[in-house]
This record gives structure tokens, sequence and C-alpha cells, in this order.
């Protein structure tokens, strides 16, 4: 993933902001760039030096060419949209506005064309669209301060930014929205940073910005100001202690930091698979996967263990409703042993976080001893499943040290449906305005993502109950079925109470029998074609005496009024990208309920991040 370090300093910031990113190094990039305001002779300029590869790369290209000032910005980036090369490494400039960025702008388009008439674009990228707007508002003749603030407010999406400007001293503009921010608090110097690792070495004072905060930083003085421009004051954290505990910023585990990185994570997925300028999925060509052909493919079989499987079964509905690409999902321990009837003119795919996964590398192994086209599509892409696979498709969620799968989970799914949109165009399914629909659909995830983490304290609250029981039931219809199973499997795997995950039509065949007084069952709903069905098996089970969370968007909070003791009410998103969003509600809910309980919740019991035995 990305990350950003800026300083408003008192001494030059050079090798301080080099020092930043290499502990920044972690997050996994593949390009970096740092811009200072240089003063010589007093003569103020910004200046930027960016470099692809590691940072020793950057790092020669600054003996090579020295710049160094005051204050400046620096940042790492993890190529998906645009190669990983220096016109594409951050910092972007514009007129006199220097910017790095992490995250996805959704309307960047329609933002360049307010704007391609007066200015000059350079990439193709998302992020140089604001570096122009701030630009653009100054020339106006708004202060530095006011075009930044002005800018954020045409921006729709989730990013953290870090902005300089020349000609404007001793100040740093930063935002957060949807992608985390620090701001560091050092003796006659502050600092912004991705992560409290990134100001490791500055600082131990730092004040996490809030969802939709923006400041104003120089030397001696930090402004912060929410969405509506109002002054805030936000509470100084100290972070000491090894660098690991760092690594976790102001989340008391890795687990809720992974939650919560979530806007970030997805959008960089979807840069991946996403042709966002031009409001199209990438082909498999431009992904490099010139032989994968979704039209001439008969059969796709995903196999996959845990939450990976889940992820499949949910792209099991994508791909036969979106390409009617007919799906089989296989969980990897059964797969070779039921000797399948596979078809040589199908795709077999394995979905892991990790990779390594014994029972779902032998399944790929399987696969291609039966001649098959293999596809592994995991989170690290040096694994031992990429290397051997035909296809390595990526995900992009950054290192997942939390052994319950959460923003891997995420962005498997992304991956998923911009697979099974990918497969549709290709087979002749999808038209032209539907795929633009998917589109912004899609690049609307990490902005409903971050509004669905605003619900955490609702759902904190409601895991303190769930975390009582013994026994809980998830429910589900169509693509929530999966999502009903991974909700138990997190729930069990975390807080060791013991969870069943249920297509919510299944329930009257026998599970309704351990239906009881108080049997706590979260109904995953949102408000499409099976809501009245689901809402009608959620009344089976409450008649009986259950205690019903049901999870739905506000239509469905009005058709179901009075009918669960508790309802969720979840930000409005299209039936295609539901289970997406909603995943963040099951992953709170269980979260919480484990930390209630007191479990280890990184290292829960028994369980290995990657299990690497049969
Ligand atoms: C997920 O929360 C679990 N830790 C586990 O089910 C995991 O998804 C499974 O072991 C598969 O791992 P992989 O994705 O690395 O293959």
């Amino acid at each position: 993933m990305c990350g950003i370090i800026g300083i408003a300093g008192t001494k030059p910031v050079t090798d301080r902001l080099l020092e930043g990113l290499k502990r920044l190094e972690y997050r996994g990039y593949d390009s970096a760039g740092i811009a200072v305001i240089e003063k010589n002779n007093h003569v103020s300029g910004l200046v930027r030096r960016r470099a692809k590869g590691k940072i020793r790369n950057l790092e020669e290209r600054i003996e090579l060419e020295p710049a160094d000032g005051l204050f400046g910005i620096a940042h790492t980036r993890w190529a998906t949209h645009g190669a990983p090369n220096e016109i594409n490494a951050h910092p972007h400039f514009a007129g006199r506005v220097g910017l790095v960025h992490n995250g996805i702008i959704e309307n960047f388009t329609s933002l360049r064309d307010e704007l391609k008439h007066t200015r000059d674009f350079v990439t193709q990228t998302d992020t140089e669209v604001v570096a122009h707007l701030i630009d653009e508002a100054m020339k106006s003749g708004l202060s530095g301060k006011d075009a930044f603030a002005a800018s954020l407010k045409k921006l729709t999406g989730a990013f953290a930014l870090g902005v300089v400007i020349d000609g404007v001293d001793g100040q740093i503009f930063a935002a957060r929205r949807g992608s985390p921010l620090a701001i560091g608090l050092g003796d006659g110097e502050n600092y912004i940073g991705s992560d409290a690792i990134a100001l490791a070495s500055l600082t131990t004072r730092v004040i996490y910005l809030e969802e939709g905060d923006w400041a104003v930083v120089t030397t001696d003085n930090v402004e912060i100001f929410d969405l509506n421009d109002t002054p805030v004051k936000r509470d100084i954290t100290i972070v000491t202690g090894s660098l690991a505990a760092a690594e976790k910023g102001n989340y008391r585990h890795f687990m809720l930091k992974e939650i919560y990185e979530q806007p970030e994570t997805v959008s960089h997925t979807l840069t991946h698979y996403v042709d966002a300028f031009n409001h199209k999925i990438k082909t498999p060509s431009e992904l490099e996967l010139k032989d994968l052909d979704f039209a001439k493919i008969e059969r796709l079989s995903l196999i996959a263990c845990g939450t990976a499987a889940y992820a499949a079964y949910v792209a099991k509905y994508w791909f036969e409703q979106l390409a009617e690409m007919p799906v089989d999902v296989d969980i990897a321990s059964e797969f070779r042993y039921r000797k399948p009837a596979l078809i040589k003119n199908s795709v077999a795919m394995v979905v892991s976080q990790s990779g390594e996964t014994a029972d779902t590398l032998a399944a790929l192994r399987y696969a291609q001893s039966k001649d098959l086209q293999t596809a592994a599509l995991v989170n690290v892409m040096s694994s031992t499943m990429a290397r051997e696979a035909d296809f390595a498709l990526p995900i992009n969620a950054g290192p997942e040290i939390g052994v319950a799968s959460t923003k891997a989970f995420t962005s498997q799914l992304t991956a998923l449906l911009s697979l099974a949109i990918c497969a549709g165009v290709q087979r002749g399914h999808i038209s032209e305005t539907y795929e633009q629909k998917l589109i912004a659909s899609l690049t609307q995830m990490p902005r409903l993502i971050a509004e669905t983490l605003t619900l955490d304290d609702d759902i904190e609250k409601l895991a303190h109950d769930l975390s009582k029981a013994k026994n809980a039931f998830y429910l589900g219809r169509g693509m929530h079925f999966p999502l009903a199973l991974e909700g138990a499997l997190k729930l069990k795997e975390i807080s060791y109470i013991h969870a069943e995950g249920y297509a919510a039509g299944e329930l009257k065949h026998g599970p309704i029998a351990l239906i009881e007084e108080g049997t706590p069952v979260i109904v995953i709903a949102p408000t499409d074609e099976l809501f009245e069905k689901t809402v009608s098996n959620m009344q089976e089970v409450s008649t009986r005496g259950a205690k019903v969370l049901l999870i739905t968007d506000k239509e469905g909070a009005r058709k179901a009024k009075g009918m669960a003791n508790d309802i969720l009410i979840c930000p409005d998103v299209c039936v295609e990208t539901a289970p997406i969003v909603y995943a963040i509600t099951i992953q709170l809910l269980s979260y919480h309920a484990a930390v209630h309980l007191g479990t280890d919740v990184d290292q829960p019991r028994n369980l290995a991040k990657s299990v690497t035995v049969e």
C-alpha cells in the first residue's frame, strides 16, 4: 500500500523524509518520491525527485541532483493504476502545488472535464486533478488554506492527502477521508504520516485525524478542521513500544487496523482491475492475461479454503448472473478427492490470501495435472500458487497480519466481481451502459465502506450482547448466504462462540429446532428481490423466541420496522456490490464480541495465518 510522510521543519528535511519512507517499506511499494520547498539564496522553489523501484534508487537520484529544504512531503507508491514508473510516481505537481495521495478520487474524470480547457494534464491518474483544483483555486485569489479546503469539497471518494504549495511557506496541508493519516508533534517542527510507524523516528506524540478531518501543519502549530471546516481538537496519543506495536498505529489489534484499512485496500484492488479513466473494466490483455479468454471458457472452478472459499461462493453468483458462466465452487480439501468430472475447456481458479495454503495448492496442482488452465487470485504475488498457476491475479490488500481475514476478504470479493464483469463483457452479456453503471458502483465502494465503518460504535454495543451467547445463527439469501457463512466463521474463530451460517430458506428444514428463547440470529438482507422472503424467514425464528439483528438499508429498516430486536442500517449500495460493503458489519461484530470476551483477537487459539499442512 502507498505511504505518506511530510515534515514542516526548522532544519533540512530530505534525509528524514527518506528515513520515514524506509519505515513505510513494510507496506509494499514500487516507486517513491519527495517534494521540498528549496531556499537557495532566498529564492524559494518547489522541487521534486522521484524514482522507480526501491528507495535506494531515489537516494541515488538525490545524490546526483540534490534537493533539500525546511519542509516537504514524500510518498511510496504501490502501482495498480498506471505502470510503476517515474511519471506516475508521487508527488504530482500542478502549477505551484505538490501533492501526495493514497486512495481513490471517484469523480476525477468529471473534475478533469471541468479543467481540461484551462489545465495541462500530464498523467492519467486520479491524483493529478486534485493538484490542479488547488492551484486553480489559488489563481482565483484564494489563499493556500482556503484553496485546499474548497478543493476537498469537490472530491468524492476515500483518500488521504498531503500538499505543499510554492510560496506558501511553512505550511503543509493534510486531509483524511477513508484512508488513515496522522499528525506528528515535534519540538519546533511538526509532521504528517500514513501511520505512527512512518513518524516513529521523528516523534512519539501523534494525533490521528478522524474521518473527514483536514489540517494545516506548520513548524509551531497544527490547526485541525472537521468536514464542515469547524476547528476541532483531537487527542494526542503517545506511541511507544516496539515497531510492531507502532505498526498497529492507534488500533488495539491488527485485525481492527485491517478492518479500517478497507476503504484504501479496496481502492488499491479496484485500480488494478478498473480503468476508471474510461469507466471500463480492464480486459485480460490489459491485465497482462492475454491468453485468458472468458468467451471461450465453458466452466469455471473456484477452489479455496475458509474465508477465501466464502469469497468464491459469493463470486459464483456474480459470474453466473453477470456472465452466464457456469461455476463450481469447491472446498480445496475436498476437491481432488471427489475426483471431479472436469471439462478440458475450463479454468480452475484458486483463491488464497497467502498463496501457500496446502489444500489449495494441492488443488491447483491437481487441476494442472488434468490439463486445465489455472489461475491464482492471491494477496502475495511471490507465493507458490502465484508462481505455479498459468495466471497470477493480485488482490493488492497489502500485508494481512491478523489471523482472521478481513481486508483480504473484501479485496478478494472486489477482484472477483471485477473479473466477473470482465467475463460478462467478453461473453457479450454486459452492455456498455450497464458496464459503466457497474464501474460507478465499484468506484463508490471505498466511500461506502468508510461510511459503514462509522457504524462501529453501534455495532460494538450489539456485539456486547452477542458475546453473552453460547450459539448464534447467521442467515442470508442469494449472495448473502455465503456472507452469512463468513459471518459465522468470523465469530467462531475469534470469539470461540459456536455459530452457524445458513441459507435463510434452509432453516425450516431442521436447524430451526435449535432456536430457543434468546438465540441470537443475525440476518443479512439489503432490500433486493429476496428481501421479503428473508424477512418471512426472520419472522419464523423471531416467533420462536430468537433475538434477531437485521442488517439492512434504510428501505429495509422501514419495511421490517418492529420485526427485529435490533436493526443495523447500512448505506444504500447496489445489489452487485452489497456483499463487499455489508462484510464490514460482520467483521466488526465478531471483532467487538471477541474483544469483550478477552480472546486473543490477532492470534486466536489453534489457528495459523496460513495452513501449510493438509
Ligand atoms: C480466515 O479468517 C481464516 N483465517 C481461514 O479460514 C483462511 O481464510 C483460510 O485458512 C484460507 O487461507 P488462505 O486464504 O491464505 O488460503
